[in-house]
């Protein structure tokens, strides 16, 4: 698992980037932020990211993540998720808040079994298990694709990432597909690219790069401009928002991506 060492080795200083206050403070820019995180004892070993304003009537989708690395620190990606939080998600991160060690594909299985049990009720009134997106970076990314064959699952997101042991896996996947890659210095460049090539004709995807190589822009306020990307699929496809489509197919151009797409007038969003 070459993004597995690389990924860690990347990541190894953003732990010390995650300060306690960013909990304490939140992040995000988005209407319902800050985005906050907490941990449940009904879901070990998992980070849990909230709006801190009720969504009103608006229902809230849900983004199962995996860091890069498969690092089980459930902050790796706080900017991010805080950020996604902020326009009404709930995001569930593998690994808790400063775990060590990694995870694994079934910890974002154990997510989405735990938001469709939980979505309804209580403090997830205005979760919507409906909306599942599965996504992560490099190692992480591979988690989530390998949830692309779970009916409960509406999309993946695929960030600086790409298939390692099934190559060929792509080939079937069936539901619509983000890429956010990092240019030709990305090291999982090559294998996302190839999966993109590889899904079937009538699948939508939407794939874009920016030079930045490998750790992308994750770690910059609310994400950066990978942030953007994995934000606007969201809102598009989850909420069929109109905002969220307009940066797919134009505003992106002023962030400069580089973007390929398969079949995206076929897209149906959920409402
Ligand atoms: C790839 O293979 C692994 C190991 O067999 C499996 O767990 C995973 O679900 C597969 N991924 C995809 C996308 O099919």
């Amino acid at each position: 698992m070459k993004f597995n060492a690389i990924a860690i080795s990347a990541l190894a200083g953003v732990a010390a980037a995650s300060p306690v206050d960013t909990r304490q403070n939140g992040g995000g820019d988005g209407p319902f932020g800050p985005g906050t995180y907490k941990t449940e004892g009904s879901l070990q070993q998992h980070t849990i990211y909230m709006p801190s304003k009720t969504t009103g009537s608006t229902k809230m989708p849900v983004l199962v993540w995996g860091n890069g690395g498969c690092s089980a620190d459930g902050r790796s990606n706080v900017q991010l998720l805080q950020q996604i939080a902020s326009y009404g998600y709930l995001a569930i991160s593998s690994g808790g808040p400063g775990q060590q060690g990694s995870t694994t594909a079934k910890m974002m299985t154990d997510s989405i079994d735990w938001a469709v049990a939980n979505a309804g009720k209580g403090d997830y009134a205005n979760v919507d298990a409906t909306k599942i997106m599965a996504a992560g970076f490099s190692c992480g990314g591979v988690e989530a694709m390998a949830q692309i064959w779970d009916s409960r699952v509406a999309t993946i997101g695929v960030i600086s990432s790409g298939l390692l042991d099934n190559q060929t896996a792509a080939t079937h996947f069936n539901k619509p597909v983000l890429f956010v890659l990092g240019g030709e210095s990305d090291i999982a460049y090559a294998n996302g690219e190839r999966d993109y090539k590889n899904l079937p004709a009538n699948t939508p995807s939407w794939k874009g790069n920016i030079n930045v190589g490998h750790g992308g822009t994750l770690n910059d306020q609310n994400g950066g401009k990978f942030g953007k990307a994995i934000l606007n699929w969201a809102q598009y496809v989850l909420h069929a928002d109109d905002k969220g489509k307009a940066y797919l197919t134009d505003g992106y151009k002023a962030d400069g991506w580089a973007v390929e797409t398969h079949a995206f007038d076929q897209l149906k969003p959920q409402a």
